[in-house]
């Protein structure tokens, strides 16, 4: 099981702010909602919070189609598996962009953030079939073409588990398939303080092959981007990565 993670909001930010601000983007894109949703979802998430509560600042803005790799996998023409979903905002993208519904899958440990998505979203019934939850990774072998780990890595702190999560993606991909994604790393020669509230693995991008090259993967190609610093002097970095088997 992953570790228990912060379900604070930073910087001030609050549920009531964030799930409004979601709705308005998710309205942009064409989503429309009854009177009174906004008060409904505050009072549904108001005891438990939201997990990973970035991914809900971050909703309507999905990460996947800002990565190197993103144009080349809409090209692809064989299974997809988003490993590590959350909300299924990536996925919705794909199907934005044309990708084929029949070709996706969203597998995740927890339903929670996929429910979160279908309610700001409100497309349960239209996408409910594209997504597995299981507490094992429930795929065989040679199952997929592409798989895609978005700020999945980070969360990871027990080093056993990325092991497994790793193998796990290796093993189920095709001969020749590609693994991508993105997870937050830290500069070379920086260092990280301690965040309570921040991802428990910051790997610099050394350790970030090492992981992936032990899980069978061939030495990965790179990009490091620019990480919207949460606290001043705050090194971290994005790094995207795309390999395959
Ligand atoms: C920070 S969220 C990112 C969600 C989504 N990929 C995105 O880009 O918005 C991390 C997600 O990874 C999932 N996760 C963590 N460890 C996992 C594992 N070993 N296998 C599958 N999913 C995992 C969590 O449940 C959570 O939904």
């Amino acid at each position: 099981m992953p570790a228990a993670h912060s379900r604070t909001f930073r910087d001030g930010k609050t549920l009531a702010g964030e799930l409004l601000a979601a709705m308005h983007r998710a309205g942009m894109l064409g989503v429309t909602y009854p009177d009174n949703y906004h008060e409904e979802l505050i009072a549904k998430y108001e005891k438990g919070g939201v997990p990973y509560p970035h991914i809900l600042s971050i909703l309507g803005e999905p990460r996947i189609r800002g990565h190197f790799f993103y144009a080349r996998m809409l090209r692809r023409t064989g299974p997809f598996l988003d490993y590590g979903c959350g909300t299924g905002d990536n996925i919705r993208q794909l199907l934005r962009d044309g990708f084929p519904r029949e070709l996706i899958t969203g597998f995740d440990l927890t339903g929670e953030s996929i429910s979160l998505g279908f309610d700001l979203y409100r497309d349960e019934d239209a996408i409910r079939d594209l997504f597995v939850v299981d507490k094992q990774f429930p795929f065989g072998e040679e199952t997929f073409d592409t798989i895609y780990s978005g700020s999945v890595i980070h969360v990871i702190s027990d080093t056993d588990e990325l092991g497994n999560y790793l193998k796990n993606a290796e093993k189920a991909l095709r001969p020749g398939g590609v693994f991508f994604g993105s997870t937050l790393g830290i500069e070379d020669g920086g260092s990280c303080e301690p965040d309570e509230r921040g991802p428990p693995r910051v790997m610099p991008r050394a350790e970030l092959v090492r992981h992936l090259v032990a899980a069978g993967f061939a030495h990965p190609d790179m990009v490091k981007r620019p990480h919207e610093a949460h606290t001043p002097g705050d090194q971290k970095c994005v790094f995207e990565f795309c390999t395959h088997t």
